[in-house]
């Protein structure tokens, strides 16, 4: 949808093709927190007044551990830049308004979509419409944003392929609580119960996590037990105390990391989670899709206002270098804040002695910091 958007703003036309029906796209939870970089894309193309007027920018993010918590003061460490806590279904709202409002193409509802002819000049999309009729569609370039379980990466042939995975013997159990925020600022809490995070939606609503089994479900986790578990976890000796209310959301986040190299085949270019996923640690997933279509809507422009095809042909380089950073930030960050079942004593010193070190040493403060907030885009 930003893609849509990006390429819009540069008199390049598109269609949209979703499987799902707009209310839904509009109602699926999913994360919260928005890089600087991708807040200012969306403010400099014109989708941000909404997000100016109702996400909350944080300046700083706390680590809590030994029933302590100790604050990474992100913009300080990087030179003014901050997180947005803005709702993805939110961004998503403000994207489908901005294309339709702009007359943009969106066909909602669309089934059994292949990819054909990548390999040529002229790609085609074929599918079934919301009526069920078959359709064709000729383009010029397709973006492959249809997520981890989506066509577009399979359509890739497997040889030319090559994926990276690590799968994290946990996830996150998520609800939301009608109660004011317990906290200014998020907090990510190591234990040896495991982990837990404190988030926002809005002065009203908190969104709150913690590490379970990954086959858990809703129905292990009625509400006592959800709050005895996020209390032992936020526990401490500096009268901080999570603040209760009515549960109205539960669900299970797995926890993955997955690349694919390349990012392009012929004229197929995946973006977002068809070609990576991250561990919700770091709170990458969303911002990595912004950075992937920006670089691609560049790439795109150039060859429509010019012909030429050298940023194109770099695309998947250029992108996976990103990828990988946040990858790796992903990963640092999940293997510092979980509980690992089979972890030695040896471990969890290890776990405490870094911590500590990023929350006490500025160089490695500012590690996290940078990373957290984003670094900035590059465009070579
Ligand atoms: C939220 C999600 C994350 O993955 C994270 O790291 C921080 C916050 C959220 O949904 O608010």
């Amino acid at each position: 949808m930003l893609l849509a958007h990006l390429l819009h703003l540069r008199g390049i036309d598109s269609v949209v093709l979703e499987s799902r029906s707009r209310e839904e796209i509009e109602a699926t939870l999913r994360a919260g927190v928005l890089e600087q970089g991708t807040v200012d894309l969306l403010n400099e193309s014109g989708v941000g007044e909404r997000m100016r007027r109702e996400g909350m920018p944080h300046e700083g993010v706390i680590l809590r551990f030994d029933g302590q918590s100790h604050r990474i003061h992100l913009s300080e460490l990087t030179g003014g830049r901050a997180i947005t806590v803005y709702a993805q279904h939110e961004v998503i709202r403000d994207l489908v308004k901005a294309r339709l409002d702009r007359g943009g193409r969106i066909l909602f509802g669309v089934k059994d979509v292949s990819l054909l002819d990548l390999d040529t000049r002229q790609p085609k999309l074929r599918f079934h419409d919301k009526d069920g009729a078959l359709q064709e569609l000729a383009c010029d370039y397709i973006a492959g944003c249809d997520g981890f379980h989506g066509v577009s990466r399979p359509s890739i042939p497997s040889r030319l392929r090559r994926e990276f995975t690590r799968v994290y013997p946990f996830g996150w159990f998520g609800i939301l609580v009608e109660a004011p925020p317990a906290t200014d600022e998020l907090i990510y809490a190591y234990h040896d119960r495991g982990f837990a995070l404190v988030s926002t939606r809005s002065p009203q609503i908190q969104r709150l996590y913690l590490q379970c089994n990954p086959n858990n479900t809703a129905g292990d986790w009625p509400d006592d037990r959800i709050w005895e578990e996020l209390h032992a976890r936020l526990a401490g000796d500096d009268g901080f105390r999570l603040t209760e209310g009515r549960i109205f959301q539960k669900g299970v986040i797995a926890m993955r990391s997955f690349v694919v190299e390349p990012m392009q085949y012929g004229r197929l270019f995946l973006a977002g989670d068809a070609a990576h996923i991250v561990p919700p640690t770091g709170a990458k997933g969303l911002n990595l899709a912004v950075a992937d279509v920006r670089v691609l809507a560049l790439a795109l422009s150039e060859f429509y206002a010019s012909g030429r095809t050298q940023l194109m042909d770099r695309y998947s380089e250029t992108a996976l270098q990103r990828v990988w950073r946040a990858e790796h930030f992903s990963w640092w960050m999940t293997s510092m804040l979980h509980h690992f079942h089979d972890e030695s004593p040896f471990h969890h010193r290890l776990q405490l002695s870094q911590l500590r070190y990023v929350t006490e040493s500025r160089a490695a403060a500012a590690m996290l910091a940078e990373n957290y907030v984003g670094l900035p885009f590059r465009d070579d």
